[in-house]
Order: C-alpha cells, then sequence, then structure tokens
C-alpha cells in the first residue's frame, strides 16, 4: 500500500492554521483567552508521516457551559421569547439569511471536512450539498405544516387550532463520521420549530464549523443557537444536571447518549432523538444476481472506510454460493484505491482516530486466533494512519467482530445455511436499524420481508443499507435509535402538537374571530405562507 504522503494541491495545502478562539453564547461571539486544545488531521503534509497541526479551539470549561445553557434559556424566556413566539414566516426569514451566507462557505468547509475527517472530495462535497438542500427542504415541510394548520377544527362543540410547538432548549450533539450534515440534520429542524439550542461540535470535524459561526451570529435572536467547546464530560454533563434541558439530541452511541440522560434529574422532562449505532447486515440469498450483490456490499461495506452508522457491518451469505462470492469481493476490495481525500479515485482515505488502526487489529487478530482468515491480499496492511480492510472468513459469533460495531475497515463474512440463522442472529442483536436483503425469487423473499420489517427500520432489496434520500424516515430499534429524522419527521421530533379550544358559542367565536381580524397573535393565526 502507497504511503499516505501525496504532493498536495495547492487549493488544500494548510497555509493558516485555524484558531477558533470564540465561542458563541448570548448572540456574542466571546472571546477566549483560557486553555485550548490543538486539532490534529491524521494525514501528513510531510514526506516523514507527521500528524499535521489545524489549529486550536478553546477547552471551554463549566462555568461557560452553564453560561451557554442560561443564554438558551433566557432566549426561551418561559415560552414567552422572541424566537418561540415569532410568526413562522419571520423564523423562515432567519433560517434563509442563515443558509445563503452557508453557500458562500462550501470552498472552506469542504476542504476542513477532508483534513479533519479524512472524507474524500466529491463525498465533503456531497456532505455540504445535501446539507444545504436539507435546509432548504426543511422550510419548505415547515410552510406546508404551517398550511395544514392554518386552521380551525371543530368536534363535539369544541373548536380547536391545531399547531406544533417548540419543546423548549435543546442540546445537540453531533458525529465525527457527518459533523455538518448529521449535526445540521438535527440543529437545523430544532431551531426552525422555535426551540433554543446548545451545539457542542464532534471531537473530530470541529474547524469546520468555525466559517459559520458569524452566520449564526447575526441570522437569529440572541441565545437561539449558541455554540460551545470542550470535552464532552465537561460542559455536556453540567448542562445535563441542571435540569433544564428539554430535548436531548445526539447522534453517537449509546453509551454516551445512555451516560448524558442519565445526569438529567427530570427524566419524564427530557424529550430525546437519537441516531445510534447499529450493525446492519447483508443477506445474500443463494439466487441473488452476485455482481449486483457484490458491488453493493463493497459501497456498503467500505464507503468512507466502513464509518457509517449504516454501513453493511456483517455480511451473511448462502453457503451454496459463499466461495464464488468471497473470491470476486475480496478482489473488488483489494482493488479499492487508498489515497488522500482529494486524490482522484480515492475509494479507502485516513482514518480520523489514531487509535483506529489498532483497534481493527485487535479484531484481526481475535477473529483469526479462533479460525476466521483473512481473505484478501491486502487485509490488514497497515499505515501510520490506515489498515486497509481485511475481508474475515468464516466469522462466528464468539468474535469480537461478529459482536462490536467495528465502525471502520474489516469485512466480516458469516456463511448459513438455514435462513433462521441470520433470522435469529437479528432479533438477538442489541440494533435494529437496516437490512440488505439480495435475491431475486418471490416466494421467497415475500415472507423474509414480512419478517425483517418487524426486526429492523428499512429493508434494502438489493441494494446497500443508506439514510438518504432525507425525505426518507431515517430511525431504528432498540440501541440504534429514539425518534425518527428525515426533512418530514424531524420537523416533528423537535416539536409537540399544542392547541387553542373554546366552547362553540357566540361570546367565545366573537373572540375568535377579533383574534384572527387583529393578527395580534402568531399563534391563533389563519394565514397562508405561499
Ligand atoms: O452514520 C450514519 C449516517 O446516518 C449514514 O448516513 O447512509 O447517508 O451515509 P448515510
Amino acid at each position: 500500500m502507497k504511503s499516505t504522503f501525496e504532493e498536495i494541491p495547492e487549493q488544500y495545502k494548510i497555509n493558516n492554521l485555524v484558531h477558533q478562539n470564540t465561542y458563541l453564547v448570548g448572540g456574542k461571539l466571546i472571546p477566549w483567552a483560557g486553555e485550548t486544545s490543538e486539532v490534529y488531521s491524521t494525514i501528513s503534509s510531510t514526506e516523514d508521516y507527521k500528524p499535521t497541526l489545524l489549529g486550536t479551539i478553546p477547552t471551554l470549561g463549566e462555568k461557560e457551559a452553564l453560561s451557554a445553557l442560561d443564554a438558551a434559556c433566557s432566549a426561551y424566556n418561559k415560552g414567552k421569547g422572541l424566537w418561540p413566539t415569532m410568526k413562522v414566516e419571520n423564523r423562515i426569514a432567519c433560517m434563509e439569511k442563515f443558509v445563503e451566507q452557508m453557500k458562500t462557505k462550501r470552498e472552506e468547509i469542504v476542504k476542513l471536512l477532508m483534513w479533519e475527517i479524512g472524507k474524500s472530495l466529491p463525498d465533503s462535497q456531497k456532505e455540504f450539498d445535501r446539507t444545504v438542500e436539507y435546509i432548504y427542504d426543511t422550510i419548505e415541510d415547515y410552510k406546508q405544516m404551517d398550511r395544514d394548520s392554518a386552521k380551525f377544527e371543530k368536534n363535539s362543540g369544541v373548536n380547536a387550532h391545531i399547531r406544533r410547538g417548540p419543546l423548549g432548549v435543546v442540546l445537540c450533539l453531533g458525529p465525527y463520521n457527518y459533523p455538518l450534515n448529521e449535526t445540521f440534520a438535527l440543529l437545523i429542524p430544532a431551531i426552525m420549530m422555535g426551540n433554543t439550542t446548545i451545539f457542542k461540535p464532534a471531537k473530530h470535524g470541529v474547524l469546520l464549523i468555525t466559517p459559520l459561526l458569524e452566520a449564526f451570529r447575526n441570522s437569529f435572536p440572541e441565545g437561539v443557537v449558541n455554540i460551545i467547546y470542550g470535552r464532552g464530560r465537561t460542559v455536556a454533563a453540567p448542562i445535563m444536571q441542571a435540569g433544564k434541558v428539554d430535548v436531548l439530541a445526539l447522534i453517537g452511541n449509546s453509551k454516551s447518549a445512555n451516560a448524558l440522560q442519565n445526569q438529567h434529574p427530570k427524566s419524564n422532562r427530557l424529550r430525546l432523538v437519537l441516531g445510534l449505532e447499529a450493525k446492519n447486515p447483508a443477506i445474500v440469498l443463494p439466487d441473488a444476481d452476485l455482481d449486483l450483490a457484490i458491488d453493493e456490499c463493497i459501497a456498503g461495506s467500505t464507503s468512507f472506510n466502513g464509518q457509517r452508522c449504516t454501513a453493511l457491518k456483517v455480511l451473511y451469505v448462502h453457503e451454496t454460493i459463499v466461495e464464488e462470492f468471497n473470491k470476486r469481493f475480496s478482489a473488488k476490495v483489494d482493488a479499492l484505491k487508498f489515497g488522500n481525500p482529494w486524490e482522484d479515485g480515492s475509494k479507502l482515505t485516513p482514518l480520523p482516530e489514531p487509535e483506529k488502526p489498532a483497534y481493527i487489529q485487535e479484531l484481526i487478530d481475535d477473529a483469526t486466533i479462533k479460525g476466521a482468515k483473512v481473505i484478501n491480499t491486502k487485509g490488514g496492511e497497515t499505515t501510520e494512519n490506515y489498515i486497509f480492510p481485511a475481508v474475515l472468513f468464516p466469522v462466528s459469533k464468539d468474535m469480537r467482530v461478529f459482536q462490536e460495531e467495528q465502525f471502520g475497515p474489516v469485512i466480516p463474512i458469516v456463511p448459513f445455511s438455514d435462513i433462521e440463522e441470520p433470522l435469529d442472529d437479528m432479533a438477538e442483536s442489541n440494533y435494529g436499524q437496516q437490512v440488505s436483503l439480495f435475491g431475486k425469487d418471490v416466494k421467497t423473499l415475500a415472507p423474509l420481508i414480512d419478517t425483517l420489517v418487524n426486526l429492523v427500520c428499512r429493508v434494502n432489496l438489493n441494494s446497500s443499507c443508506q439514510r438518504g434520500p432525507d425525505v426518507y424516515p431515517f430511525t431504528g430499534r432498540k440501541d440504534s435509535a429514539v425518534a425518527t429524522l428525515s426533512v418530514h419527521d424531524a420537523l416533528r421530533s423537535f416539536s409537540i402538537r399544542t392547541f387553542v379550544a373554546s366552547k362553540d358559542n357566540d361570546y367565545n367565536n366573537a373572540i375568535l374571530k377579533d383574534l384572527m381580524d387583529s393578527k395580534a397573535s402568531n399563534f391563533v393565526s389563519t394565514d397562508y405562507i405561499l
């Protein structure tokens, strides 16, 4: 495998470090002169391998974290705040102002995505563009929601004007693999619905938020978006312990989600919007189109080096075709190009977590001691910031690679003779996000689909697992998710139905008419936004 150093194109060189020396609280970018943490890329800028320093971020403490909580609480102001009571069209105008400014930062953010998390250039561009599209789609969906609720209902002599209202203060924590897109998939709908927010960027993929701080500051009223930096334990824990957070919005792993939830003293106050880990299987049936199944399994298990919650993390292949599958699959894995994110055709790129190659090696060692083999030639080849995907076969339940969510480049293949074997494993698993099912015969597929939809939340027929398109529901069972994300669902996950009701009589009806004619209430309104 080639070393990680390549001639870096001029436009992608790190010429200036990003020193993030402010944090956003209460509408102000507050200067920070205290302790800072250095942010490194595992990508080398020199021929002799050396991590590249990208910049620094503030290491904030409990005091600053609680000041962000205070700012978010003040902006919500017990439901009286400017933002939670604002007219829908004015909130939309703020969001439009934000996204217009965000679009001007594409180049800077894409470059930082490549350096901070090692995502390839096309995928980094896609992450940015998909996020902008998500914001526009959210605005459109919100308008539709507003149009749908611009009316009164009457039942059993009671008039009702039903809308969706904000939940309160949202603490938002995103993951390193989609530090822009998934964080914004939480933050944007949370803001849009009138909540106030505290957002702490992920450990890797933190400097790419810097180009957006000014846009957040000047687009939304003070205290609606507060952005803090530091260690989760130091800043997120005291915020939860204060008991004033209404929603914990987190994409990451269930251990951190559980630890944070448990800090909150009022468990019924706390709503949860969580996207957590998964161990999505592929099931390849004897009559599957092997070329198609192999291509989809390659994409599913290796894109972004397997660092996706939706990645295929275990492949069940029927014993009658497994030999042929393994031969062709392994050859295709070995043909994938490893390189720096900006290099043409790089399918495998450096891992942002310095400790990841050693962890993947542990999984390989454990599996090989217990009887599996690395069946591809390059599997396990290691450089300073990478370990080439190892295809392991035959994998059994006692191996760590079967039990743990590897979130990295190692691909376990489990042979099966009876379809009940993968189905039983899925039922026993702590996870339940998606599955990929490869086959053709509808008599076999039909009962399988009917069962699989009850074990996971998306059955991908003859294709790899994925979250998109973002208008489709994205959720999971068990330790894989709480609540549902998608353009449409996220607006609902971050809000609650709330309404004004009055008995249907002349006295009340005259007041309602007055309320609407005067346009004095932002909630009671039957105006349409076109
Ligand atoms: O990390 C999990 C992501 O939600 C996966 O999203 O399927 O678009 O890569 P994706």
